[in-house]
């Protein structure tokens, strides 16, 4: 099963894809994730993407799209994915088609987490993330069983440099401009599934199980 997580920044992608993953026993790939630990470990990839991230901009699609598909090659994805940030931009996502469909494949579902801007502003700023195995937590709503430390992996949990209020607005700016487009690319190619992404977290996550049982 291939699927794309579509939705605003903060809108629950990285939550539910998380669970997705677990449940279906396929990868989970995140390009923030990626990107994030790149930065952390010094790469050139990591330099190149952190001026665009701290802005709240997206990486150019030069770097992103080679780095997608390269992670798709490999050989975990057979049986296949949750693509969690990616595509986002327009030529993100044909280049996508355009590389499933030479294999004669397609995405086959892409989820359209809906989650309104305000709620949005209030979720990000109570999102604790893990730096090392990137469970996201929030400190109301899905609050770690110990303060500040992940469940999984017992680290220190941080804030995202990106949370910042300032950061999320253009965040959400670069969303409605670039990414936002991706729901008529999506549901013209018959694969889009809107999910109410304002329910608390299981009841979301019941609704995404659903959609994914359809065939
Ligand atoms: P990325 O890491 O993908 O960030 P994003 O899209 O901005 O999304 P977030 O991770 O912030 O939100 P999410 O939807 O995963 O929400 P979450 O589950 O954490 O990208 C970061 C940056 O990298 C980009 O800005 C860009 O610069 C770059 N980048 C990445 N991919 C790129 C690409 N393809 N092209 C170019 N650039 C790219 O949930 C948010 C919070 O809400 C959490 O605290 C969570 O616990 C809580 N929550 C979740 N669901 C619920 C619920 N139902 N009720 C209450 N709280 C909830
Ligand atoms: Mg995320």
């Amino acid at each position: 099963m291939k699927i794309v997580m579509l939705g605003a920044p903060g809108a629950g992608k990285g939550t539910q894809a998380i669970k997705i993953a677990d449940k279906y026993d396929i990868p989970h790939i995140s390009t923030g994730d990626i990107f994030r630990a790149n930065i952390k470990g010094g790469t050139e990839l990591g330099q190149k993407a952190k001026s665009y991230i701290d802005k709240g901009e997206l990486v150019p699609d030069e770097v992103t799209i080679g780095m997608l598909l390269d992670r798709i090659a490999q050989d975990d994805c057979k049986n296949g994915y949750v693509l969690d940030g990616f595509p986002r931009t327009i030529p993100q996502a044909e280049s996508l088609t355009e590389a499933l469909k030479s294999q004669g494949d397609r995405i086959d579902f892409a989820l359209n987490i809906d989650v309104p801007d305000e709620a949005i502003i209030k979720r990000m700023s109570g999102r604790r993330a893990c730096p090392k195995c990137g469970a996201t937590y929030h400190i109301v709503y899905a609050a770690p069983k110990t303060e500040n430390i992940c469940d999984k992996c017992g680290t220190e949990l941080i804030i995202r440099s990106d949370d910042k209020p300032e950061t999320v607005k253009d965040r959400l700016n670069v969303y409605h401009q670039q990414t936002e487009p991706l729901i008529a690319y999506y549901k013209a190619a018959g694969v889009l599934r809107e999910v109410d992404g304002t329910q608390e977290l299981p009841k979301v996550f019941e609704d995404v199980v659903a959609i994914l049982s359809e065939n």
